[in-house]
């Protein structure tokens, strides 16, 4: 039995896409299964139920061999730790109690380097504590995603730009959620691994934003340009659309340690690229959002 959280989550949707057709019998916990497709809900088991509950993770844990978890965003919360440690801890209460063998979790890329990195710091509070269950764990470590330009879909279609605190030339990873989904799915796929390891997921290559920019302009056919705000002004931004102080002071806290370089400091490997470019991610996900 595998139990898969966030089951309609970026990750989440496309792992259970990935993992539908085999022959292992899958759990999810969703807060509301209307929201999973047919599809999903004739194949699944599902529980019902928010997964900070411990009488929710209880069930769902119940005589699964493995199971895949991230912590969901959540922009309102007043202490970005307070909400990661909040949301795991029931979790790891759950896989003891329930004698989980494996889990495989949605950590960050800069494990050792990061310094009041934000929500890049806190989610390695996620690690320690799954690690100090003692439980079999996979931490995957992906820098930001490519699905983060969808936020500035609205800027992008009318003024044709988007904005960022970090520089036009930091060249950084960068990758498709899909493609965590497909590492995921296949450790979620195979009993024999034991251990605890991180697993770098690095996408094909190192991309500036004035790099992204151009490979828009010439996927969109128009011209894209990327403009660099001050921290400050960007954070003002983020309160304004309802971000909590807390939570935006951590995207700008982000923003700066990767321009220092966070996201460089692991190199890349054979093991690590993953397929998904941004030219291929911009024709099949951007390009549809922005026309339609
Ligand atoms: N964005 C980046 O660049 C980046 C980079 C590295 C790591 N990460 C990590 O990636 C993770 C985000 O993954 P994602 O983009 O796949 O997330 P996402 O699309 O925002 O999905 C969040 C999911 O969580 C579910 N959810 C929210 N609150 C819940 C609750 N109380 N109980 C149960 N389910 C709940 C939502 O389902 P419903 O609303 O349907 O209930 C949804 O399925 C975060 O942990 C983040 O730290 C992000």
């Amino acid at each position: 039995m595998i139990v898969i959280t966030t089951p309609t989550g970026q990750i989440g949707r496309q792992l259970l896409d990935n993992v539908l057709g085999s022959e292992k019998a899958i759990r999810v916990i969703a807060r509301d299964p209307s929201r999973l497709s047919p599809r999903v809900r004739e194949r699944v088991e599902i529980v019902r139920g928010s997964t900070d509950d411990l009488d929710v993770v209880n069930e769902a844990f119940a005589g699964a061999d493995t199971v895949f978890w991230l912590v969901p965003p959540n922009p309102r919360a007043e202490s970005i730790p307070g909400h990661i440690l909040d949301f795991v801890r029931p979790m790891c209460d759950a896989i003891n109690n329930q004698g989980v063998k494996r889990v495989v979790g949605v950590s960050s890329l800069g494990r050792g380097t990061a310094k009041n990195a934000g929500q890049i710091s806190a989610i390695f509070a996620m690690d320690h504590l799954v690690e100090s269950t003692g439980v079999s764990y996979r931490s995957l470590c992906p820098p930001g995603f490519m699905e983060n330009m969808l936020w500035q879909i609205a800027p992008i279609k009318s003024q044709g730009l988007f904005f960022s605190p970090v520089s036009g030339e930091r060249k950084v990873p960068i990758c498709a959620t899909r493609d965590i989904a497909a590492v995921a799915a296949d450790l979620l796929l195979d009993d024999s691994w034991s251990g605890q390891d991180s697993v770098p997921i690095h996408g094909p290559e190192d991309l500036s934003h004035n790099d992204m920019a151009e490979i828009m302009s010439a996927v969109l056919r128009r011209p894209i340009r990327f403009q660099q705000v001050p921290a400050e002004a960007y954070k003002a931004t983020l309160t304004q659309q309802g971000m909590t102080e807390a939570w935006a002071q951590g995207i700008v806290d982000m923003a700066t340690a990767v321009d220092q370089g966070i996201y460089n400091a692991e190199p890349r490997t054979p093991q690590s690229t993953s397929p998904t470019s941004f030219r291929r991610w911009c024709e099949e996900v951007l390009k549809p959002a922005v026309l339609g």
